[in-house]
């Protein structure tokens, strides 16, 4: 029997300008652009092989055999890749995080673009980046700008084809990290998923996805220039806009915690006494402090003293999705 494995690494990435809401859910085709940064610390590497003994395809996460959603959302691209590229065979996905799964961090950018890299090198596919970009966003939307490497921008395009995300600066270009605050280690309640499909819910949508390309300009700019002051405040207040709208989303979404509050009104007192912080948070009550190279220690030290804080996790910015291994066996 042949058997041909492909293994596959990404990093997630922290978002400077959030994606919220799509124009296509199916598609997950987004109603604005946004920037992010990839992060080198922590990691998914994953498996995938073709195993001509499956009824189906098959998924085991951090060393268990998954069932229900998780097995579910995998099993359902892996159907639309075989069917957008006429490929046959069911996969053995075998996956695996380097950071806790119980702190809350998403992880469906690093799982989709470590599994589309994959997926592309075991069938076959010699896709160029732009386009393994595309099918790493029908995974999960923001895994598309965890394909590029270092600080990258998907544009939202209007159809499949034309929704990627491209490198913006290199990994290198700025040395800036990102210290995680850890506030709660249950997974959240409502999924990015379901949270996008209640954006335009909220009357304060319309407004943020008209003032994007503004807040999208800023925040490229601060990056090419290094300009930490302008990115701080574009940053905070895209998370703040995006929040916004999760608060009033019908029903309302709250992911912040207190520990949350009292974090980014302890970043605002740091920046006052010239400590190079600046927050945002995703979909849930961790708190991501950007910080620059000469700050970020700083930070993690302010930061494991607050009360409510479980842990600390930190990243560098990072590298694109790779292939690590490739193996055919007779
Ligand atoms: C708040 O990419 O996790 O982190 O496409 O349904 O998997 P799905 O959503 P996802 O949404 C990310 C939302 C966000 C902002 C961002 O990363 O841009």
């Amino acid at each position: 029997m042949n058997t041909f494995s492909v293994t596959a690494k990404a990093h997630p990435n922290i978002a400077f300008i959030k994606y919220w809401g799509n124009q296509d859910d199916s598609l997950r085709l987004p109603s604005n652009g946004s920037i992010s940064m990839n992060l080198a610390g922590l990691s998914t590497t994953t498996t995938a092989a073709i195993n001509p003994n499956l009824k189906s395809d098959h998924l085991e996460l951090n060393g268990s055999m998954q069932k229900g959603l998780a097995l579910h959302r995998i099993q359902k691209y892996l159907s639309l890749i075989r069917k957008i590229y006429k490929r046959d065979g069911f996969l053995e996905i075998k996956s695996t995080n380097d950071f806790p799964m119980s702190a809350g961090i998403a992880s469906s950018a690093s799982a989709f673009a470590a599994l589309s890299t994959a997926v592309a090198h075991l069938y076959e596919l010699h896709l160029e980046q732009k386009e393994l970009s595309t099918i790493a966003r029908l995974g999960s939307g923001s895994a598309c700008r965890s394909i590029p490497p270092g600080f990258c921008e998907w544009k939202t395009g209007s159809s499949h084809e034309e929704s990627f995300a491209i490198t913006i600066a290199p990994q290198y270009h700025w040395h800036l990290w990102d210290c995680i605050a850890i506030v709660e280690s249950k997974p959240k309640e409502i999924t990015s998923t379901k949270g996008h499909r209640k954006a335009k819910s909220s009357p304060l949508q319309h407004a943020r996805i008209m003032d994007t390309p503004r807040r999208l300009d800023i925040c490229r700019n601060a990056i090419i220039k290094k300009d930490f002051r302008s990115l701080s405040e574009i940053i905070e207040l895209d998370s703040n806009i995006m929040h916004a709208v999760m608060m009033t989303s019908k029903p309302p979404i709250m992911y912040w915690q207190t520990t949350s509050l009292m974090i980014m009104q302890k970043v605002k007192q740091m920046r006052q006494k010239g400590i190079a912080a600046a927050y945002t948070l995703d979909a849930g009550s961790n708190v991501h402090i950007i910080c620059t190279e000469e700050s970020y220690k700083k930070v993690e030290e302010i930061l494991r003293d607050i009360p409510g804080v479980i842990e600390v996790l930190k990243s560098p910015s990072g590298s694109g999705a790779s292939l690590i291994q490739s193996t055919k066996a007779n």
